[in-house]
């Protein structure tokens, strides 16, 4: 006979507090569960009351094994409210025809083809930073990957837009961001519907433009907004697969970037190692895709950067029917989570969790599959791990290439957004290389 899932105990309860204060984010206390309750437990707050499950063979049996079990759409997730019918909060038929329609322009053959935008967009944003200044990189890097996306996406120059829509993008990444809606369905969240008229009034205006120049003759373009249109899907569909990627595509890679600026202030050696690779590799000149894919150490960088502080730190699921997993019985209907970074995190799995040691990876394949999934797996994996990866070599090589940083905040603690953020921000001197 199958068993419950257990919850933790009220002396683990007292325990995960502790943690919790001391170290400020919720995901100190999820560790203590986990280590005191097993790969499997409940939580509850409020009505919201999770299954989390951790660990490569939990990883496997929601991504894979029983994929066809589970769905993603929750109609009372914010997530769901706000993105509609977007790739990500779609199941079944519906879901895996977006996702065809959309793979073209995010597949790693695509790629060369993006570096000049990154490069270019990336100068665009450090030209703004007067020598000797202090700079957020959480917002920097904001602003870059907006720039980014939108152009090679959607093929249009997002600058001034970015300064209309600013705050309403925040807005509507508060809204997702785990909160009170969690207890209280429904929650209000201030100046919501406004950002998101705002934003949706761009992006309708974004279709309608391309859908008069296709009309006009023009070709459709191969970029992702291209391929929506051609596909024939209609407005309000196009709508939510751009907003899907808009926030999806640039709040991740937002994250990886602000993360990897605070790792590699905290570790200079790192830091210079980094630098040194990028010179040797690509000198004063603009890098391409084959220098870029040659820093074997900043891609170590990158991916230890991924495993302590995954964006997206979990992934969520809904029972479609009564499962078992290792002994535990999943009743039709719960919300299962899958922890990225509690298994990320795993002594069981990794050595000296805590520790950023980006040479751990030079090693190969020295743990299970799923040890490491930042960018999920299976069939709903990442659509944008080619291209989130790329962008991240090359943002951090190109400002490697251009400035030396300088931490002026090591006091830093993840705070659980959409993503999983460096709160208060990334504070560092920045100085232009002679
Ligand atoms: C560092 C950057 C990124 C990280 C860490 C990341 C992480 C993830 C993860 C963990 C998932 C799976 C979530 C789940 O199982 O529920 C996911 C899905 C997704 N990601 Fe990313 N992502 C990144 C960048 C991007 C970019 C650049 C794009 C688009 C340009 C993108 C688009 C998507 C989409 C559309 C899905 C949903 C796929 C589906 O459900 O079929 N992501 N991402």
């Amino acid at each position: 006979m199958a068993k419950s899932v257990p919850m933790p105990s009220s002396q683990t309860g007292l325990r995960a507090l502790q943690a919790l204060l001391r170290e400020r984010h919720p995901l100190a206390a999820l560790r203590v569960f986990q280590a005191e309750t097993g790969n499997v437990f409940r939580i509850r707050l409020g009505h919201f009351a999770p299954i989390i499950m951790v660990g490569p063979q939990a990883a496997r049996f929601i991504l894979v094994d029983a994929y066809e079990h589970f769905r993603w759409r929750n109609e009372y997730d914010p997530v769901t409210e706000l993105l509609r019918h977007g790739v990500l909060v779609e199941d079944g038929n519906k879901h895996d025809t977006l996702r065809n329609v959309m793979a073209p322009p995010l597949h790693p053959k695509r790629l060369p083809g993006y570096v000049a935008t990154l490069i270019r967009r990336t100068d665009q944003i450090s030209a703004g930073w007067q020598d000797g200044a202090v700079v957020d990189m959480l917002v920097e890097m904001r602003k870059i990957t907006l720039l980014n996306l939108l152009e090679a996406l959607y093929n249009v120059d997002f600058t001034e837009p970015m300064k209309e829509l600013w705050f309403s993008i925040l807005t509507l990444i508060r809204y997702i961001s785990p909160g009170l809606w969690m207890i209280w369905r429904g929650a209000p969240v201030p100046g919501a519907s406004s950002a998101r008229q705002r934003v949706d009034r761009y992006l309708y205006d974004l279709i309608h433009v391309r859908r008069a120049a296709i009309l006009a003759g023009k070709a459709p373009g191969d970029d992702l907004l291209g391929h929506l249109i051609m596909s024939g899907i209609d407005d309000d569909l196009i709508r939510d697969q751009l907003l899907t990627i808009l926030i999806a595509g640039h709040d991740t890679n937002t994250a990886l970037l602000a993360w990897s600026w605070y790792l590699l202030g905290t570790h200079p050696d790192a830091m210079q190692r980094a630098r040194e690779e990028v010179d040797n590799q690509i000198g004063n000149h603009l890098p391409d895709v084959d220098q870029l894919s040659r820093l074997r150490y900043l891609g170590f960088v990158i991916r230890e950067a991924l495993r302590l502080y995954p964006p997206i730190h979990l992934g969520s699921r809904v029972a479609g029917e009564e499962l078992e997993f290792d002994g535990y019985r999943i009743p039709a209907g719960e919300r299962v989570i899958y922890s990225i970074y509690l298994t990320q995190r795993d002594p069981a799995l990794w050595p000296d969790p805590d520790a950023f040691i980006p040479e751990r990876h030079a090693q190969g394949a020295q743990q299970p599959a799923f040890a490491w999934l930042a960018f999920g797996g299976g069939k709903r994996n990442c659509m944008g791990a080619a291209f989130g990866q790329l962008e991240a070599r090359t943002v951090l090589a190109r400002l490697l290439q251009t400035h030396e940083f300088t931490l002026v905040n090591a006091a830093v603690h993840p705070h659980m957004g959409a993503t999983l953020e460096p709160r208060p921000g990334v504070f560092m001197q920045v100085r232009r290389r002679r």
